[in-house]
């Protein structure tokens, strides 16, 4: 696991960027997995401004993003597939046809599940992952005691997440879906690369833990330790609490 700490998570997220450009000037029709969430964001916005400005290319890139929530309309204003489409394939050159976000209004669950994951195979597998971390260490919605080998599926949000997300849904709990669609665990690992960004004070706890505790179960993100191919993107707040 390689640790890169930067003064704030704008540098952050450029130094982050560069690392996906890289890729995408190595492998134009590389296979890139994504994540929502306020913390790539920056990296976004970063990766639309190198479109724009100096030509980044994503004219073959797929993406295949983490998770998405159960019920939610993908024009629903805090759906995944909405808020990626604003917030990135809007502003860049990819074909919509090769964006993917799991369908969280699909009748048969585990059927969409199995197919998401057979769409990973048939695409390649997965180039580069960006994750995010949440601050009870889930990535992707892969909550604490979840399998290391898990696969796509559906899961149920933990108390601490549907209270971290209350903020996208007026601040009422209610209103936050309580299951979702998320890649495993297992399948975050078959990513050939992960890079995970991390940014706030209200971070450094499980920032801590992913890097320097011991690989558990209870702790997710901390399985990056065991990936051969990992970078941990974050800022001076996030890594306060490391040793
Ligand atoms: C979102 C996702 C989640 C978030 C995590 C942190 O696709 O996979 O694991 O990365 O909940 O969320 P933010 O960035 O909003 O703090």
């Amino acid at each position: 696991m390689e640790l890169i700490i930067k003064d704030n998570g704008q540098v952050a997220s450029e130094a982050a960027a560069r690392v996906v450009a890289r890729l995408v000037h190595e492998k134009p029709n590389a296979v890139i997995g994504l994540a929502t969430g306020s913390t790539p964001l920056m990296l976004y916005r970063e990766l639309i401004r190198l479109h724009k400005e100096e030509g980044l290319d994503f004219s073959q890139v797929t993406t295949f993003n983490l998770d998405e929530y159960i019920g939610l309309l993908p024009e629903h204003e805090q759906s995944y597939r909405r808020f990626m489409n604003e917030n990135l394939f809007e502003h860049i050159n990819i074909k919509m046809e090769n964006t993917h976000v799991p369908d969280g209004m699909a009748e048969d669950v585990p059927a969409s599940c199995a197919a998401y994951e057979q769409a990973i195979v048939d695409a390649g597998g997965i180039d580069l992952q960006v994750l995010g971390i949440g601050s009870d260490g889930h990535v992707g919605f892969n909550e604490p005691t979840s399998s290391f080998a898990s696969r796509t599926r559906i899961k149920t949000l933990t108390r601490q997440t549907v209270a971290d997300n209350a903020r996208f849904f007026e601040n009422d709990e209610s209103r936050v879906p309580h299951h979702c669609i998320t890649m495993g665990i297992g399948t975050i690992m078959d990513a050939r690369m992960n890079i995970m960004l991390a940014f706030g004070e209200n971070k450094a706890e499980a920032v801590a833990a992913t890097v320097e505790g011991p690989v558990a179960s209870i702790m997710p993100a901390s399985i990056l330790q065991h990936h051969a191919n990992a970078k941990v993107f974050i800022d001076e707040a996030a890594a306060s609490q490391l040793k």
